[in-house]
């Protein structure tokens, strides 16, 4: 991985009416890097994305790909870079083959080249045993797998991914994810959105944290958890989390070696400094307080808690 960057994006901002989606975002992509965006639903993951390709048009700001202005070299930047929308963008009632050989021609493919392109995309997509059946008859995961092979026909330097995995099944995640990795590995720069932490912390060498309309953090998954000092965590899963549940009041949130408390479902997670020393203390407190414990996790700091730290909430699937 190099590290000259291919991609600069300098305060790109952008409005729909009185929603200010995109607040302020600039950020930085080296040659041959997967950067992925997390964030939750309407963090304005897809409107950054879409001003990156030329299809919205900032409301202020600008970013360059490989020294191409979006806004001013539009032309000149579609053709370096390759799409794959979150809304999946197929004909149902061609082959798989036909939308293909379809996108093929609209990135100005012609003959020979373009059926060994069109070839080539469809072992990429596992599709060959259907490349003549219509989209329509495919799985959820078959399409996804076939709207990312669209997005390579013309050889970009460049791969936005915006949340490709979302509703598959695993087999075809777990395809998608290693067809993007071997694709970087071939040279690749990739920027994928994912609201998936574990997609995140597996695929990327760089991590940018997405909340509404603003990167709030960035960096390696260890500079992140650095940056934000989160610590390890104790999952305790209870019987029952009574209704009225309140950490504070409970004086659980003041508890030595207590980072943080949050609560998810039926679990209370305790951020600590270290978890075997404050196990003990936290299981004596939670049964003075009549709640039973079910189940006992400690976790490694990972991203779900860096995301928590930044925003006080999950990020839930
Ligand atoms: N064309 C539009 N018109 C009006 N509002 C829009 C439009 N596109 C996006 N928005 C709003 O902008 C905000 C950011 O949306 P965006 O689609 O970029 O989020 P996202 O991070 O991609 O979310 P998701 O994970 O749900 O795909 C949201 O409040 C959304 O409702
Ligand atoms: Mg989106």
């Amino acid at each position: 991985m190099s590290t000259q960057p291919l991609l600069v994006a300098h305060n790109l901002h952008k409005r729909f009416g009185s929603v200010h989606a995109v607040r302020g975002i600039t950020f930085a992509l080296g040659e041959g890097e997967i950067y992925s965006l997390l964030g939750p639903n309407g963090a304005g993951k897809t409107t950054t994305i879409g001003l990156l390709t030329t299809l919205l048009r900032p409301d202020k700001g600008d970013a360059t790909i490989a020294g191409f202005s979006v806004t001013r070299q539009p032309h000149r930047v579609r053709e370096i870079i390759g799409v794959v929308p979150q809304e999946i963008a197929l004909y149902d009632d061609l082959s798989a083959r036909e939308n293909l050989r379809f996108w093929g021609r609209m990135v100005g493919l012609r003959g020979a080249a373009l059926k060994a392109r069109v070839e080539e995309a469809l072992d990429l997509a596992e599709l060959r045993d259907r490349a003549d059946d219509k989209v329509a008859t495919f799985s959820g995961g078959m399409k996804r797998r076939l709207n990312i092979v669209v997005g390579l026909l013309h050889r970009p330097r460049i791969l936005f991914l915006d949340e490709p995995t979302v509703g598959i099944d695993p087999q075809s995640r777990r395809r998608i994810l290693d067809t993007v990795k071997e694709l970087n590995r071939q040279g690749l720069t990739v920027l994928y959105t994912t609201h998936y932490m574990e997609e995140a912390q597996e695929l990327s060498h760089r991590i940018g944290i997405i909340d509404h309309g603003q990167l709030i953090a960035e960096g390696t998954l260890d500079e992140l958890i650095a940056q934000t000092g989160v610590g390890e965590r104790i999952l305790l899963t209870l019987e029952r989390l009574p209704a009225d549940f309140a950490p504070e009041r409970d004086g659980l949130t003041l508890m030595e070696g207590v980072r943080g408390v949050y609560t998810d479902g039926e679990t209370l997670a305790f951020e600590v400094d270290d978890a075997n020393a404050r196990l003990p203390a936290l299981l004596l407190r939670l049964q003075a307080l009549g709640l039973s414990v079910r189940r006992i996790e400690l976790q490694e700091p990972n991203l779900e808690a860096v995301f928590l730290h930044l925003t006080g909430r999950a990020l839930r699937e």
